[in-house]
């Protein structure tokens, strides 16, 4: 039916400048001897719905309707839409007026060539009709999509995606519900349409080669992300993608973004513990130098500063503390305290005799580079001949010093009287906190003042 009003339409704008629509008739004269006609000849066209042209007429010159000849006229009338029927008249005058037609045919701007075949005799001063041939060329089918000829009649038919609902009328075929449909089902979802159906592509998919078949995106490369840079590493994965988190970082609320570890606080650091301390970053963490320590190649720990010079710590002038100077034993007159140097003849530290194993010890109050000793004796007969050096970080384990290279403990010289200083220096400094000297031969008691060389690094 659309198609019908279309085409009537289409004449009423092609005849609405003219005078109506151009027809373009064809009429094709019997082979058989003497078929030709000298009369006048009309025809009135008549639509599918009724409507006729009227009465047109033919040129009807001499020439005209020959014998097995077609000829060709353009004419001007009313529109009628599409053609279902033509009406042919004749008069009886000439000189051979008897006529036997064969067919006409009928076109006009936009129209199918509409075929009406008479083959026979026409009668003078009588309208002989013929039908157009073909029912769907007339328009006469009321088939909604395509109509076919059967030739008796028609019958309707329905275009891709649609099926035949009663006689004429088409209704779309849902692929996607009836699963007569290619959608790759992993890739993409079906979309039933009117004209058949669609595979869209899924979430986290793109169209590729195939209409039926997407293929993944790569979001990470695409840059439709929401991975947070700064945490995470974008990981494409088949439809989707995942953020990663970077080292130093661990998955948090988000999955977006990663929260910083503290590997200080988590303890999965190498911070040397002895010589730095940890510091938490952003991702990562760093070993700081410790006070008396200096970066070195390696990350996690530092060395000890070298300071190569050598100076009095503190005995002699008060810089060590009473407090910092201790002992195994001593008598309650001359406590380690005492054992400054140079302080009187009378002055020093004395260990009781029934100590089995005296000692003086120094906490330096921090790591210090212990280079030097010094020692002297108290007034009459009172020195110690000689000793060995220990030293400890916390005052609690303890190393003796040793000999420079070799396994043996190390015995220094000490006084050989009870008034010179005598002063020792060591081929390897020790870098320590707390320093014990335990005296090992003596005359008539054990009786010391003494300093400590090194230095403090900064
Ligand atoms: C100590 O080291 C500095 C440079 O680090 C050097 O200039 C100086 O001569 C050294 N002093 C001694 C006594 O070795
Ligand atoms: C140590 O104690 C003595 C008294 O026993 C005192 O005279 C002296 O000033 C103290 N030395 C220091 C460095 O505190």
């Amino acid at each position: 039916m659309l198609i019908l009003r279309y085409l009537s339409l289409l004449a009423v704008l092609n005849g609405a400048h003219v005078y109506g629509t151009n027809y373009e008739i064809k009429v094709t004269t019997s082979q058989e001897p003497f078929a030709g006609t000298d009369a006048r000849v009309y025809v009135n066209l008549i639509g599918v719905n009724g409507a006729s042209t009227g009465s047109i007429k033919l040129h009807n010159s001499m020439q005209d309707f020959e014998r097995g000849r077609t000829d060709t006229f353009y004419r001007d009338a009313s529109p009628v839409g599409h053609l279902k029927a033509i009406k042919v008249h004749r008069d009886n005058s000439g000189f051979g007026p008897n006529w036997k037609l064969a067919r006409i045919t009928v076109r006009f701007s936009g129209s199918p060539l509409y075929k009406f075949y008479f083959n026979k005799w026409i009668p003078a001063y009588r309208w002989t009709t013929a039908n157009e041939e073909n029912e769907c060329r007339a328009g006469l089918a009321l088939c909604q999509h395509l109509c076919i000829d059967t030739g008796s009649g028609y019958n309707c038919a329905c275009r891709t995606g649609f099926k035949l609902e009663g006689r004429y009328k088409c209704t779309d075929v849902d692929e996607c519900s009836t699963g007569e449909q290619k959608c790759h089902s992993q890739t993409t979802t079906c979309k039933n349409n009117l004209r058949g159906y669609t595979c869209p592509c899924k979430r986290g998919y793109q169209p590729g080669q195939s209409a039926y078949e997407c293929q993944d995106m790569n979001e990470c490369m695409a840059g439709n992300r929401k991975c947070e840079g700064k945490t995470t590493n974008c990981k494409n994965n088949f439809g989707s993608y995942s953020c990663e988190c970077k080292d130093g970082f661990e998955l948090g609320l988000s999955p977006y973004k990663c929260n910083d570890i503290n590997e200080c606080i988590a303890g999965n650091h190498k911070c040397e513990e002895k010589t730095t301390s940890c510091k938490n970053n952003f991702g990562s963490y760093t070993c700081k130098c410790k006070g008396g320590y200096e970066p070195e190649p390696s990350l996690y720990k530092c060395n000890a500063k070298r300071c190569n010079i050598s100076i009095p710590l503190g005995m002699e002038n008060g810089h060590i503390s009473n407090q910092s100077i201790t002992a195994s034993s001593y008598y309650s007159r001359y406590p380690p305290w005492l054992a400054r140097l140079k302080s009187g003849a009378e002055e020093s530290w004395y260990a009781l005799p029934s100590d089995p194993n005296p000692w003086i010890q120094v906490d330096l109050d921090k790591l210090t580079w212990l280079r030097g000793v010094a020692t002297q004796g108290k007034r009459f007969s009172f020195f110690v001949k000689t000793y060995k050096l220990a030293y400890s970080l916390d005052g609690i384990h303890w190393s003796t010093y040793k000999k420079a290279n070799g396994e043996k403990e190390m015995v220094f010289k000490g006084n050989t009287d009870p008034y010179k200083v005598a002063k020792v220096e060591l081929d390897n400094p020790i870098f320590t906190r707390y320093v014990r000297l335990y005296p090992k031969t003596w005359r008539d008691g054990i009786a010391l003042k003494m300093e400590l060389y090194g230095c403090r690094p900064a």
